[in-house]
């Protein structure tokens, strides 16, 4: 096992714009990796730099060994993308979408036909064959960008926010067969905002916050380390509240409309708010990657 992309330094930059600021990151063979942040982050630039889609301004930029610069051919022909936004082709139907990918593979007719129908039964869109692609759902779609993605058996497969504005079933759908595809061995790099995908799927991650790499490590980790374990959120938080909190020395974070206490128990401060302040509003519940984000960052990730 070695690692299958290597980036260090790594910048983009947009006129003076710094979209993509001196990041490193090391992804390894076989592992679900993921770019978490909110909108503008600079995840999909990211992910284009890595596919080969967008020249890096500078640093460097290592996939499967070979340097975006260099090989940019070859690194294209072993890797699968799903991009962010939906470009399939709306004048041919579900099939046919993949059958006229193949070509930019130079994969042969009568494989990319019967490839096309396995994935399609892979991604549970075989009853929607030879329908025009303009005719199915959102999250029919997403399955067959994932699909194509696929048509060139790809060891590294990039997943631009694969459920993005999709239903909760849907979602769960896609991250079904995100899973089995990380048991067939392929690399998977994923970039979400929402923080129960990234948690859910990911081994490892970065979280990305205005071109920079915030912090990196696995789900857990990252929660026990930087939270605990646990949160008691307050509705409707008082300054009195607040300056008490912060007397008792508690780890805290108040936003618009909530207190958050963190802790490794939090029945104890519960009790100790109710006896303060009599009926207050409290939730206990596990301590969650947007509860990092918030810390890290002062912001939530989704706004
Ligand atoms: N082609 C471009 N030209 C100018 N600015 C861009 C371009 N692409 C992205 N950006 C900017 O770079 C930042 C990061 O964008 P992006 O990588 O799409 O973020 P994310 O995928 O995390 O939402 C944003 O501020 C975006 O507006
Ligand atoms: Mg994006």
């Amino acid at each position: 096992m070695g690692s299958v992309i290597v980036a260090k330094d790594l910048v983009k930059k947009f006129d003076e714009f710094v979209a993509v600021d001196r990041i490193a990151f090391a992804i390894e063979e076989g592992e679900c990796f993921g770019f978490l942040g909110p909108n503008g982050a600079g995840k999909s630039t990211t992910m284009k730099m890595i596919h080969c889609a967008s020249p890096i301004t500078s640093g460097q930029l290592s996939v499967l060994g070979m340097d975006v610069k260099e090989r940019p051919r070859d690194i294209k022909n072993l890797i699968g993308v799903a991009p962010q936004d939906n470009n399939l082709d709306p004048d041919f139907t579900v099939h046919k979408n993949l059958t006229v990918y193949a070509r930019y593979f130079n994969i042969d007719a009568k494989v990319a036909k019967k490839r096309a129908d396995d994935l399609l039964e892979f991604m549970q869109l075989t009853e929607k064959r030879d329908v025009n692609v303009e005719n199915i759902s959102g999250g029919m779609k997403r399955r067959l960008i994932i699909a194509r993605a696929l048509m060139n058996e790809p060891k590294v497969l990039i997943l631009d926010e694969p459920t993005t504005g999709l239903d909760p079933q849907a979602r769960h759908l896609i991250w079904e067969r995100i899973r089995e595809l990380r048991r067939k061995g392929v690399t998977v790099l994923l970039t979400t905002h929402y923080m129960d995908e990234a948690e859910k799927l990911c081994e490892r991650l970065v979280i990305m916050d205005k071109g920079k790499i915030v912090i990196e490590g696995r789900p857990a980790d990252l929660i026990r380390d930087v939270i605990g374990s646990e949160v008691v959120e307050m509705d409707e938080p008082t300054d009195e509240m607040e300056a008490f909190v912060r007397s008792k020395g508690w780890d805290h974070e108040r936003t618009i409309d909530r207190l958050l206490i963190y802790a490794a128990c939090c029945d104890d401060i519960v009790l100790i708010m109710k006896e303060r302040f009599g009926l207050v509003t409290t939730t206990i519940r596990k301590a969650t990657l947007e509860d990092v984000f918030l810390k890290l960052t002062g912001r939530k990730l989704i706004e």
